[in-house]
């Protein structure tokens, strides 16, 4: 399996994604900010992957910290909450790794745990989320595998897979699954303009795992829908509001209207750590606008006019009206949302693992 995020005693080790297909390197980052300016960067990117690299960041802050009392560690980890959460906006599973960390500091310095204790237990924290991760995708893989029926062509957008989290994927974590049960699928990849996700990563870990895949740009799927081409589609998502609505990766909400028209299932596959239950709506989802060069260039060569005006924002958010069920870790969700998903986290234990303390 591929190592997107790995905790090692020289620092955090993560696969460069900004440089795939083409070199697989693994830089080690050795310090909170410089995993932070990783996430920003997009060395690391996905949803859940962003989380676990936090949760690693936050830890590895901790250790380096020369603060000598619990107090002082505390003072240090609060900037490094704050700087880890300017990162990125829309991924909730940044905030949901930031605010589990922080439980797990409180419930330390509540056991009155000396400094050397408080260090251990945050790195053991970020390994175990790192290790939920890959567990909560193997059961969403599971339950969503059941929804894929022999034989089909399932249609993705961005990178939902191992790449975008701590192994096996989301959305292509149920692909695999599917997989893995015997059922023969292929796979259609849509580009993802502008960052070419689905180009760069998805294309390349699913040939690398001998999955059939055939790369179409963006504009491609409508066609593909109507001529009988696409089963369903699957994606994942970056934040889910309370009633269903989804944040993923710009142009997926034009895929599920394509699939709407065109009677193909649209679902969405993600952990229980990107549901934000404090949204009403996903009109309450703040979108990242990244910056312009990402539109007017390709590999560093300018494709647009010069000081040609631009937008780029990094999502849109779907309906729940397009989305005929939500795969989670702990089930599959369907509607009315507003009460399916907040019975999903009804058995949740403490809270540590929805990150709701
Ligand atoms: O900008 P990115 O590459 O971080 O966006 C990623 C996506 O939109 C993914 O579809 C989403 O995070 C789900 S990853 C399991």
């Amino acid at each position: 399996m591929i190592k997107t995020v790995e905790w090692t005693d020289e620092g955090v080790v993560m696969i460069d994604q900004r440089l795939l297909p083409g070199e697989e390197v693994y830089p080690v980052f050795k310090t909170c900010e410089e995993v932070a300016r990783a996430i920003e960067q997009m060395v690391v990117r996905g949803a859940p992957a962003i989380g676990v690299a936090a949760a690693m960041g936050l830890a590895l802050g901790v250790r380096n910290t020369k603060a000598g009392s619990i107090g002082e560690i505390e003072k240090d980890f609060d900037d490094m909450c704050r700087r880890m959460s300017r990162t990125r906006p829309t991924a909730v599973n940044l905030f949901w790794a930031i605010k589990r960390m922080r439980w797990r500091f409180n419930k330390a310095k509540q056991q009155e745990a000396s400094p050397e204790v408080v260090r251990a237990s945050l790195i053991a924290e970020a390994k175990l989320i790192h290790s939920e991760d890959i567990e909560s995708n193997r059961r969403m893989g599971r339950f969503g595998a059941e929804l894929i029926a022999e034989g089909s062509t399932v249609l993705t957008h961005c990178n939902a897979g191992a790449l975008a989290t701590a192994g096996f994927g989301t959305a292509l974590g149920v692909i695999r699954a599917a997989i893995e049960s015997g059922k023969r699928i292929s796979v259609f990849a849509g580009e993802t303009r502008p960052f070419l996700q689905g180009a760069r990563l998805t294309a390349w870990e699913l040939a690398r795992d001998g999955v059939p895949v055939t790369l179409i740009t963006d504009g491609m799927s409508g066609h593909f829908m109507k001529r009988g081409r696409i089963d369903c589609v699957i994606v994942g998502a970056d934040r889910i509001a309370a009633n269903g609505d989804v944040a993923n990766k710009i142009g997926t909400y034009m895929v599920a209207i394509a699939a709407h028209e065109n009677n193909i299932p649209f679902y969405v596959a993600a952990p229980l750590s990107t549901i934000d239950l404090t949204l009403n709506s996903g009109d309450e989802i703040p979108i990242e606008e990244r910056a312009a060069e990402e539109v007017t260039h390709i590999h560093g060569e300018r494709m647009a006019p010069d000081g040609i005006a631009v937008s780029n924002p990094a999502f849109d958010v779907t309906p729940h009206r397009y989305v005929s069920a939500i795969i989670t870790n702990k089930g599959v969700a369907r509607e009315p949302y507003d009460m399916s998903l907040k019975s999903l986290f009804a058995n949740c234990g403490d809270g540590a693992e929805t990150g709701s303390v």
